[in-house]
């Protein structure tokens, strides 16, 4: 496979907010490419496919734990924080591949697991033999397991209390994930230390940031129910003082699954910032409300309350990731009814949530998969595209925990999809070969060799959006609709929309969605924009202008959307 000569974007070298234009690519290393056949992805894998990743337009690059960990938890049980796991590669495999991105305009933030570690870390190995000594007070330990009880249970599938025993050191240990992740003490200026000298390790290496894993819980407290406890809060300010300092141009992205209040904390303030970025964990559950709902109301108060962020502020979009769909951020009333749509067998469940991938979870339904990639590239904040998700990959819900979804990338028919050239058998998980899904039918090259694939398609969107910097840096206006099934909103720039510029530009992106299972007629109300010209940003066809009473009619095909340029 050969890929087009790279389109580099001039001045993203010097733009520190670049992270609010860019395109992300959430990527397990693991799953990715295997070099070397045995049958795992590893860092030279990774490396030898970025000329396809920049081929689809992708900017940054998302990289869960690389590690040494037990692998108890997809790496997020993380046994040291300054090497590589042995089957991913070395720190100097490492060194090539940030090489090799920025050479082609792309950046590279790590995932830090910074709440917990594995309990195979050194640190929680000499916390246990020697409660007095250096690491005696880096994890939280209890005589008993009594404390905190308002705490809630996140793992609620396999953990029935946030403390585990130690039988060495005789005391109890809290642990907001797994019993095997004890949660490092953050009351401790050692633990503030050490984390400190970790974040710099990976910055003097060249990461272009970090996705802050679990960050609500860093310190617990008897008031709180220990998720963003103003000692938290305080931490990242700190972090964020010496990252913008002594790096500056470098991104802290929030993994934080919480209220839409909530996770907007995690920005900070103008004054006193946090992170640069935060997944809108808000959004995401009630884009897949609305496709089987065929109802858009619950969108559009959260798209009302979540878009006031501080200035420079990021949000990171996605449909899926390595996770579960998260469900714990909706009403019971919502839950139930994903459940009924999404999660009919109890295999596709785990904790509280749902453990599918975008296509499967989409009935494969082409309308709907560019529906809701037509969203995830408009909405405010850089988008993630989970890996294999641009060529409609299948799950293997037979598959234990999240594995259902971190199953080898299909790059082509061949055997074990052109992952790893190691027997079958000893694959770390088996390719998918599903009914609708399997690699033989789903694969990066076939799409390649049908100009109408997904995998097109999706280019061509994320080059679209690419050509429209208002999609990533301008705001967000709701527009009312005359139809409950039709979501609509302006992307533009900060300020009053410009009387007649001089030359034409788009300052102004009217986005519209029809959520309904048939075709409709919309009014939307667009006062504003009055007289203003639209012109769909694809085709470039021109519409008939807003009304002079800003009335405008449209009329759409099922689950179909348009993005027209307001000039
Ligand atoms: C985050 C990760 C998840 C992991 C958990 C515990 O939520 O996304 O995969 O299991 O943290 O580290
Ligand atoms: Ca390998």
């Amino acid at each position: 496979m050969t890929f087009t000569a790279p389109i580099t974007l001039p001045g993203l070298a010097l733009d520190v907010q670049w992270y609010r234009r860019a395109v992300f690519y959430e990527v397990l290393v693991r799953s990715f490419a295997d070099s070397n056949g045995d049958g795992i992805g590893d860092l030279p894998g990774l490396i030898g496919k970025l000329d396809y990743l920049q081929w689809l337009g992708i900017d940054a690059l998302w990289l869960p734990p690389i590690f040494p960990s037990p692998g108890r938890d997809g790496g997020y049980d993380v046994s040291d924080y300054a090497g590589i796991a042995a089957e991913y590669g070395t720190l100097d495999d490492f060194r090539d591949l940030v090489r090799q991105a920025h050479q082609r305009n792309m950046r590279i933030i790590i995932d830090l697991p910074l709440n917990h570690t594995s309990d195979q870390h050194a640190w929680f190995q000499a916390a246990r033999a020697e409660p007095d000594g250096p690491f005696g007070d880096f994890y939280v330990w209890s005589d008993d397991d009594e404390r905190w009880p308002d705490i809630r249970i996140i793992f609620s599938d396999t953990e029935t209390s946030n403390w585990a025993f130690d039988e060495k050191r005789r005391q109890y240990y809290f642990h907001r994930f797994f019993s095997h992740q004890p949660d490092l003490n953050y009351n401790s200026p050692a633990v503030h230390h050490a984390v400190h000298e970790v974040v710099r390790f990976w910055l003097d290496l060249g990461v272009d940031g970090f996705r802050l894993d679990a960050i609500p819980y860093l310190y617990e407290s008897d008031e709180g129910n220990g998720e963003g406890e103003p000692q938290t809060h305080e931490f990242l300010r700190q972090l964020r003082r010496m990252v913008d300092r002594d790096y500056p141009g470098r991104v802290m992205l929030a993994e934080a699954n919480q209220w839409p209040r909530e996770v907007a904390a995690f920005f900070g303030s103008e004054e006193e910032p946090e992170c640069h970025m935060a997944f809108d964990f808000p959004v995401m559950p009630r884009i897949f409300y609305a496709l089987r709902s065929q109802r858009v109301d619950d969108l559009v108060d959260v798209l009302s309350e979540t878009t006031d962020v501080p200035p420079g502020a990021g949000w990171g979009v996605f449909l899926r990731n390595h996770d579960e769909l998260s469900l714990e951020m909706v009403n019971e009333e919502v839950r139930q009814a994903m459940y009924g749509w999404y999660a009919y067998d109890d295999r596709m469940r785990i904790n509280v949530g749902i453990r599918r991938r975008l296509a499967p979870l989409l009935d494969n339904a082409r309308a709907e998969l560019e529906l809701a990639h037509a969203l995830l590239f408009s909405l405010p904040g850089a988008p993630f595209v989970y890996y294999g998700d641009e060529i409609g990959m299948g799950d293997n819900i037979w598959l234990d925990d999240r594995d259902s979804s971190r199953t080898p990338m299909q790059w082509t028919p061949d055997r074990n999809a052109g992952f790893s050239t190691a027997d079958p058998g000893k694959l770390h998980l088996p390719v998918v070969q599903s009914l609708v899904f399997d690699y033989r039918n789903v694969n990066v090259e076939s799409q390649l060799a049908q100009s109408r694939s997904l995998l097109h398609w999706v280019r061509n969107v994320v080059y679209v959006r690419k050509a429209h910097p208002v999609l990533g840096l301008g705001g967000l206006a709701v527009v009312p609709t005359s139809s409950p099934s039709v979501l609509a909103f302006v992307r533009q720039s900060a300020g009053p929309p410009a009387a007649a510029p001089a030359v034409e530009t788009t300052d102004a992106i009217l986005c519209v969605f029809n959520f309904a299972q048939n075709p409709l007629a919309v009014t939307l109300s667009l006062g504003e924009w009055a007289g203003r010209p639209l012109v769909d940003v694809f085709g470039g066809a021109a519409f008939p202008a807003v009304p002079d009473d800003g009335r405008l009619t449209l009329t759409l095909g099922t689950q179909t959307f348009y993005w027209l340029a307001v000039r």
